[in-house]
């Protein structure tokens, strides 16, 4: 019967004719017989086979270099050796594929660089592969919390014809012959002789097709892939990444800050029980100061300031920043990091911006000038959230779409859900990618995901 390294490491009992199929990590050879250190991906830790050299397939051995696959059946035995708890006393080996000392992963060191250069090797590493088991747990964590609550996880379009944050970052779809497209006789592409008979984009937030189901069911939740040609080479925007984003009905902008405060503790918490090989190891080789600011994060409330307090903060900091500080301009990355990292030494919230800086369907305040607009900054990273209120005043919202230059005719069905039934609702965005460097203090948003794009990148 095959066991996985995770079951055999936290067996209660000695296990007989077991086998633990893996990749060797390493091989060390004796007289008489060798330790091979297997990992087969569902834990943290490798499990130590002990193979006498005159078992059945141990002529092999000698070819179980690093990278190698093999299939060892034996026993798991109580190990003498220090720091584990059993090992697999072998009756018979097999190498499965062989992998030879071109295999780039030898055992040593190597840069987060030259890992982001082998994409479909890079998993089999400790950083890597305990990314991609955090990110899995923190998917399903976000699941529970939602599922709990007894919101509904809804899907909303990859492909659109609308831009929700209008800030026109949007990826084009279409079937067109990019060398000699229809043409209308003015001349210009004609656009109704595409796929979808009208310009087509994959969606950049799926929130407007999501209000309209939170409209109708109440508490909706999308997690899904999203789409965003900015041209930013940072450490934290990626092209492609997967954002959470719950809409709730009958919900304000204090409730909205508490939900989205709520779930990123959940998620710290969760990862702390159910991942903390991984985040040892975070903490040990890229993050020495992870696991304490988690725990405090755990623990106490998020700081809670409006755009305006946050900037007179800025202002009186007495630090001269690369970007000034402008009431009506939004925060820049800096400025967010001084308020998370310097100022509060704690995740904040910061709500109420200047409408101006904020798109067409947020709620509009009483002062004319601020939406009901929020954004979570936490250490390390910066913004991980951004939501708001949304406008739910139909002649409110109709005069800030065509404040916005919008075309009213095409955003009809979104109008509709003022039109008929209108409720105050709000919602917000979490960047998965970003949660996950916050959970394991990777610096980099191309290290937290199997397969990054990034502009020049695919
Ligand atoms: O602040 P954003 O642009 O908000 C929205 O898209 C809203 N429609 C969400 C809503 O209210 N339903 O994006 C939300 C979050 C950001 O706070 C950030 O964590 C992440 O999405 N994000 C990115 N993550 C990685 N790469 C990028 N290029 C990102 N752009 C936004
Ligand atoms: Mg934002």
């Amino acid at each position: 019967m095959r066991i996985k390294v995770k079951q055999a490491l936290s067996a209660e009992q000695p296990l007989t004719g077991v086998t633990i199929s893996g990749w060797v990590r390493t091989r060390r050879d004796a007289k008489g017989f060798s330790f091979v250190e297997l990992n087969d991906g569902s834990c943290f830790r490798n499990v130590q086979a002990v193979v006498d050299h005159t078992l059945p397939g141990a002529d092999q051995l000698m070819e179980a270099l690093t990278g190698a696959s093999v299939a060892i059946v034996g026993d798991l035995v109580p190990s003498p050796a220090k720091g584990q708890k059993w090992e697999l006393k072998a009756t018979s080996f097999a190498l499965l594929g062989r992998a030879d000392e071109t295999f780039p992963l030898q055992k040593k060191g190597h840069t987060v660089e030259f890992l982001r250069t082998i994409p479909h090797l890079r998993a089999r590493t400790n950083r890597l592969g305990s990314m991609m088991r955090v990110r899995s747990r923190m998917a399903m964590a976000v699941h529970d919390f939602f599922q709990r609550r007894g919101f509904a996880y809804v899907h909303t379009p990859i492909v659109t014809a609308s831009d929700c944050e209008g800030a026109g970052e949007l990826f084009r779809v279409t079937t067109l012959d990019p060398v000699a497209p229809p043409r209308t006789p003015e001349g210009q592409v004609d656009w109704t002789a595409d796929f979808f008979a009208k310009q087509a984009y994959l969606t950049v937030s799926g929130q407007l097709e999501g209000e309209t189901l939170a409209c109708a069911l109440g508490d909706v939740y999308t997690f899904g892939p999203t789409f965003r040609a900015e041209n930013s080479h940072t450490s934290r925007h990626a092209s492609e990444f997967w954002m959470i984003e719950p809409e709730m009905a009958f919900c304000d902008l204090a409730g909205n800050m508490d939900c989205a405060e709520e779930l990123v503790k959940h998620l710290v918490k969760t990862a702390l029980v159910e991942c903390l090989d991984e985040l040892e190891f975070f903490n040990a080789y890229v993050d020495k100061g992870l696991l304490e600011r988690l725990r405090f994060v755990a623990d106490r409330p998020f700081a809670r300031v409006t755009y305006t307090e946050a900037v007179q903060l800025l202002l009186q900091s007495g630090r001269t920043f690369e970007f000034p500080v402008v009431w009506g301009e939004n925060l820049q990355s800096e400025h967010e990091r001084y308020l998370t990292e310097q100022h509060f030494k704690s995740p904040v919230t910061v709500y109420a911006y200047p409408k101006a800086a904020k798109p067409f369907y947020m709620r509009q305040n009483d002062d004319g000038k601020t939406v009901a607009a929020m954004d979570v900054l936490v250490p390390g990273v910066g913004e991980i959230v951004g939501g708001s209120q949304r406008e739910e005043r139909l002649d409110w919202l109709v005069a800030a779409m065509e404040a916005h230059g919008l075309d009213l005719e095409s955003y009809g069905w979104y109008i509709d859900t003022r039109r008929f039934g209108s409720v105050p609702h709000a919602g917000f965005g979490l960047g998965f990618e970003r949660l996950l460097m916050f959970v394991t203090g990777e610096g980099n948003i191309r290290d937290v995901i199997a397969y990054p794009r990034t502009p020049g990148h695919a």
